[in-house]
């Protein structure tokens, strides 16, 4: 929740800054950690969406793992204080150092995408004289409805191991002598806001499910990855946690001795962040008006990325409502925010807020134009 007590502190901060409100992140943790305590499913944060080192440590004392697509990640993770036996390591392009650095990091898992990725950590755990532990991230055909950048789960993908090659998979594995076969992983996409979707990923599971025991292979984990979805029109919502939890144990057959992993990132930080901007100029174009704000598409690239929506909202007027185009100050058509949205009328210096910007915004700064990269500014500190 912005106040107006936070919004006047606003007005003595450098602009653009990521405001993020711990409290919110609390209490979306706490209902993580009681669906994951009273189930038994094991929660993996997906650092991607976040890996501010504060933010990393508010997670990680939750006692949730981490999900990492890098070793920077994994060290970001561990330096956070996530136990390196609870980080699983997963992406389609794991390069050769990233691979020795987790196996020395004696990290939990690797989520294997294709056989090749299995020979090279095969080869490389060897030569540490380890045994690496692995999970086969497979594609399971589900169509998950969200942007088509986003998704992952259909056919021609360049993620997951197809289900024609399993067979090949499973045959190869009696070459692979430093290698562990686990558990099975699946990561259909993500902002996934409807709930079949999760369904249907379930049906997939419990069918491979029976092949893998036909070819009696026993499998610990079965972890379905992230993707639930939060509402970016309602940035005071939290994602429906209980909902979820509830739809995977009612739709996944889970075989004895079994745990689920699950790896959300959105979800647990997307709510508690805002960018907070300075509206620089308004400009009239022929029917438009143009609020130019000093942050861009290089704090958060989402909208220019995916069109994503995101609630905008004048922190500072309280006047008439006229409609405006949102803009940044990047050197790109595609630097815009929103089109023709309604804001009370909006005047140079007015603090405006970009919500639910909390994943995968500051990751994904860049310093284009030279840009400064944004800061970022915690609810307790202000
Ligand atoms: N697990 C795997 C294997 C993933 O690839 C991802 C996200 C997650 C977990 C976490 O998914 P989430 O719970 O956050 O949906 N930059 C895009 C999102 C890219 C997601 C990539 N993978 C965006 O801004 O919408």
């Amino acid at each position: 929740m912005i106040t107006n007590n936070t919004i006047d502190k606003f007005k003595r901060i450098e602009t653009p800054f990521y405001y993020y409100d711990l409290d919110v992140l609390k209490s979306t943790l706490d209902v993580v950690k009681k669906e994951s305590d009273n189930s038994g499913y094991k929660a993996h944060y997906a650092v991607k969406a976040n890996s501010n080192p504060r933010i990393l440590k508010i997670i990680s004392s939750y006692g949730l793992g981490a999900d990492c697509v890098s070793f920077n990640e994994i060290s970001a993770a561990i330096e956070a204080g996530f136990n390196p036996s609870e980080i699983v390591f997963a992406g389609v392009g794991k390069t050769d150092k990233d691979i020795n650095a987790a196996l020395s990091a004696g990290i939990f898992c690797f989520n294997c995408e294709s056989i090749p990725e299995m020979e090279v950590i095969d080869e490389l755990a060897a030569k540490q004289s380890k045994i690496a532990r692995i999970a086969l991230r497979i594609n399971p055909y589900v169509e998950a409805h969200t942007h088509k950048y986003i998704t992952t789960g259909i056919e021609e993908s360049k993620f997951g191991i197809n289900t024609w090659e399993l067979d090949n998979v499973i045959k190869r594995l009696s070459d692979f002598k430093n290698l562990k076969l686990i558990g099975i992983h699946f990561h259909i996409g993500s902002q996934i806001t409807r709930m079949s979707v999760f369904k249907s990923l379930c049906a997939r599971i419990n069918e491979l499910q029976v092949w893998f025991a036909s070819h009696n292979i026993v499998l610990e984990i079965i972890n379905v990855g992230g993707g639930l979805g939060i509402d970016y029109e309602n940035p005071e919502k939290d994602p429906d946690f209980h909902e979820y939890f509830s739809l995977l144990h009612e739709f996944i057959d889970l075989l004895p001795g079994q745990k689920l992993h699950i790896e959300p990132g959105r979800s647990i930080t997307g709510q508690c962040g805002s960018l907070i901007s300075k509206v620089l100029f308004i400009k009239n174009g022929s029917n438009t008006l143009f609020a130019i704000i000093d942050a861009g598409m290089t704090d958060l690239i989402r909208p220019a990325l995916y069109q994503a929506h995101h609630k905008i909202e004048n922190l500072t007027s309280t006047g008439n409502i006229f409609r405006y185009d949102v803009v940044g100050p990047v050197c790109e058509s595609s630097d815009t925010f929103a089109k023709y949205i309604e804001l009370p009328e909006t005047a140079r210096g007015d603090i405006i807020a970009i919500r639910s910007a909390g994943a995968y915004g500051e990751v994904m700064a860049s310093r284009y134009n030279l840009r400064d990269l944004p800061k970022a500014v915690f609810s307790d500190e202000i």
